[in-house]
């Protein structure tokens, strides 16, 4: 492992540090090698990779084949951020023996150096048996896209006393569980605040408010490549969308107009030889 690799411990160290912790999500090797050369320091493979990739209308369809897949790309790209990879809907969800064998295949295959599954209390048994086997545990609660069905819609969660109450008691359970470090998806920013001071351990907020101790993107939707409407909390920080269709327009229309290939990409013969070398046929 490179001696710059982040590590489990350091981004618990960053608890209340003046440097927040910021994540995204890769889903391939280019993106990984490329955002991996920031100091960007948590790398997450999402199941959004099922919308987002892989063009599902929610998260629920990818399999653990194709997060192993995805997983062990973007480690190839990953020298320095915290990879971690996400549980995908029913890999966790029936036991811990499935649980466990599902995330150590994350660890031993595709090279992740935690998980991140979603749930409060009801999930803290089973987070307890992935750290009894020694693989790091990222917690997931507020809104939990694999809930959808349940949810009925993605829409931010902790309005009323006894949701906010909920919310709470699940991020204590699953600091008691033994997760390193929790997301905090769509709540009220002052409840991801009050979570985050009660809490010894790091929350990464998405769409969560400025308070919590780091926060996490998809790449696409900051990058201006996501293709639903995206929630209020995306900021977008360039259009790649404009920039793709633009230089893809440009090619067409060079290519139809005879402008490229010019001489300068192309391989122009000055005097042909009489006999072709071994490697020319
Ligand atoms: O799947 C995902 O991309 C996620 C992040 C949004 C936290 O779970």
């Amino acid at each position: 492992m490179n001696r710059n690799k982040k590590t489990v411990p350091m981004i618990m160290g960053r608890k209340n540090s003046l440097k927040k912790i910021v994540a995204l999500t890769a889903f391939d090797y280019s993106f990984s090698r490329l955002i991996d050369t920031t100091d960007i320091d948590i790398i997450l493979v999402g199941d959004s990779l099922a919308m987002v990739a892989l063009g599902h209308s929610t998260t629920l369809p990818v399999t653990m084949e194709e997060m192993i897949i995805h997983a062990h790309a973007v480690s190839r790209g990953c020298h320095n951020a915290l990879l971690i990879a996400d549980m995908p809907f029913m890999s966790y969800q029936v036991s811990d023996e499935q649980a466990i064998t599902n995330a150590g295949r994350f660890i031993q295959e595709a090279g992740a150096q935690a998980v991140k599954l979603e749930g409060g209390t009801r999930m803290a048994k089973r987070i307890q048996a992935l750290t009894d086997a020694d693989i790091p545990v990222m917690g997931h609660i507020g809104i939990t896209p694999q809930s959808i069905h349940r949810l009925g819609k993605y829409q931010a969660q902790g309005k009323t006393f006894e949701s906010a109450r909920k919310i709470k008691q699940d991020a204590l359970a699953l600091q008691e569980a033994g997760v390193f470090s929790i997301v905090l998806e769509g709540i009220y920013d002052d409840l991801a605040a009050e979570i985050t001071q009660k809490l010894k351990i790091p929350t990464i907020g998405i769409g969560a408010g400025i308070k919590c101790d780091g926060q996490i993107l998809v790449l696409h939707d900051l990058l201006g490549l996501g293709m639903n409407p995206s929630p209020k909390f995306v900021k977008q920080y360039t259009n790649l969308a404009n920039e793709t269709k633009k230089a893809v327009n440009n090619y067409i229309q060079e290519v139809r107009n005879e402008t490229f290939p010019d001489a300068g990409h192309s391989y122009t013969v000055k005097v042909r030889k009489l006999k072709s070398s071994t490697t020319d046929t």
